[in-house]
């Protein structure tokens, strides 16, 4: 693939075919994008909007903080140039994360978070369960103590959403919604175009962008049929008065129960209160254990959430990938390129997406950024299952 303003065909309208496809439309390539569904429902709409690099990163991912750091810092300039291209709001905030501790395990366990994140040279501040309850009143007197992670961001991922399909059409391209498809159809080693039903749109560059269902698409070569599974997540959504709702992203982990809970606030007191980590399929019941596990630990940070109403509750299928990382750039098949397995960052993770893989497809040369997540990295022991 030579650096080209050929058509595209992107294949899924989650936020990472939909980010993609605005860039690549707006400068001036052809782009469709089809959608099995509505565009942005699956996993970008379950999402919780967190940007957080710092408070999500473990110990050993430093390829990924880095590239989740410089998305984050593609933020303000990604938001401003699309609010004023959809003329929408994308509820950015800029609060940063309270990452607390309920009882003396959970302070054992947040020193050790904390003593790597300054292993890390990333900025967290340590506070005491006082200090804590100072910033976020609503906090439990219980609180042992909490690390404060002021560059955490977090966006409203609906709406940004629906701003990406706005200006996407706005700069011309092309959304096919309920529009499957079902094979990409190859000829002598390169990507001729995707199959609709019994019709082929032919395309000069593809991008696999299906989220938790890259991996099911017929007519890939075995060897890079790319390793992501559904990693299910249940949520809820709670009503606050906005007045007195935290201001902040409050996270709990929880030695004793093995789950890492946060609540997140929105506009007019919608407050997110998130998410169960499951092995389960495709499956996207709600369970009785899923959200008792949740609003255990929400409540026991937050006993006031106790009275609140449920506004809603649903679960998502986040793309996971083996290391946890995404799946960026070129295959073998030279004009197909992949943009996949974003896994719980992948709100984070759409302006640097967008950014790299609309620059590999116009210039035709991939650069450092994205460098360390080739689908190759699986390949040595890989059989396409993830
Ligand atoms: P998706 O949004 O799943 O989109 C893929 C699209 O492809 C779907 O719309 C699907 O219908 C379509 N598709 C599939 N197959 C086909 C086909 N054959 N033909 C046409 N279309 C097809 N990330 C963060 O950064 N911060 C968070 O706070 C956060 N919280 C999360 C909480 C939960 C509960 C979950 C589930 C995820 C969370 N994530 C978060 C992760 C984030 O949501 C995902 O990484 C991201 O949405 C992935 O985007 P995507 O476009 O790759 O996938
Ligand atoms: N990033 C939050 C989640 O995946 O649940």
């Amino acid at each position: 693939m030579r650096g080209s303003k050929e058509s595209v065909a992107i294949i899924g309208g989650g936020i990472i075919g939909l980010g993609i496809g605005w860039q690549l439309a707006k400068s001036g390539c052809s782009v469709t994008i089809f959608e099995r569904d509505r565009a942005g429902r699956a996993a970008s709409w379950a999402a919780a909007g967190m940007l957080a690099p710092i408070s999500e990163v473990h110990f050993e991912e430093r390829e990924l903080l880095e590239l989740g750091s410089i998305s984050l810092r593609l933020y303000p300039e990604w938001v401003r140039e699309l609010e004023v291209d959809s003329q929408m709001c994308v509820g950015y905030r800029r609060e940063g994360t309270l990452i607390v501790g309920v009882d003396r395990d959970d302070a054992g366990l947040l020193r050790h978070f904390y003593d790597s994140q300054r292993l890390l040279g990333l900025k967290a501040e340590w506070l005491t369960g006082a200090e804590a309850r100072n910033i976020e009143p609503l906090l439990s007197p219980q609180i042992s103590g909490a690390i404060s992670c002021a560059d955490d961001h977090q966006v409203d991922n609906r709406l940004m959403v629906s701003a990406l399909i706005a200006a996407f059409r706005k700069a011309g391209g092309t959304l096919c919604e309920n529009t499957p498809i079902t094979k990409i159809e190859m000829q002598k080693g390169r990507a001729r175009g995707v199959r609709i039903k019994d019709r082929l749109h032919k395309a000069g560059v593809i991008v696999l962008a299906a989220g938790c269902w890259s991996s099911d698409i017929e007519g890939l070569p075995d060897s890079i049929v790319p390793p992501v599974r559904p990693v299910k997540g249940q949520m809820l959504a709670l009503q606050m008065e906005s007045e007195i709702a935290p201001q902040k992203v409050i996270r709990t982990p929880r030695a004793k129960y093995n789950t890492n809970a946060y609540l997140v606030p929105k506009a007019n007191g919608r407050l997110i209160l998130g998410a169960t980590s499951e092995e389960m399929g495709f499956d996207t019941q709600l369970t009785a254990g899923g959200l008792f596990e949740l609003l255990r630990s929400a409540w026991e940070a937050l006993p006031g959430i106790y009275d609140l109403p449920i506004l809603e509750t649903w679960a998502g299928l986040r793309p996971g990938s083996r290391d946890n990382a995404p799946i960026l750039g070129r295959t073998c098949v030279e004009n197909l390129i992949m943009a996949t397995g974003h896994y719980r960052n992948g709100i984070l993770l759409t302006p640097v997406t967008a950014r790299e893989i609309s620059s590999l497809i116009l210039t035709g040369v991939p650069t450092e950024v994205i460098a360390p997540f080739p689908l190759s990295r699986f390949q040595a022991s890989d059989n396409g299952s993830a």
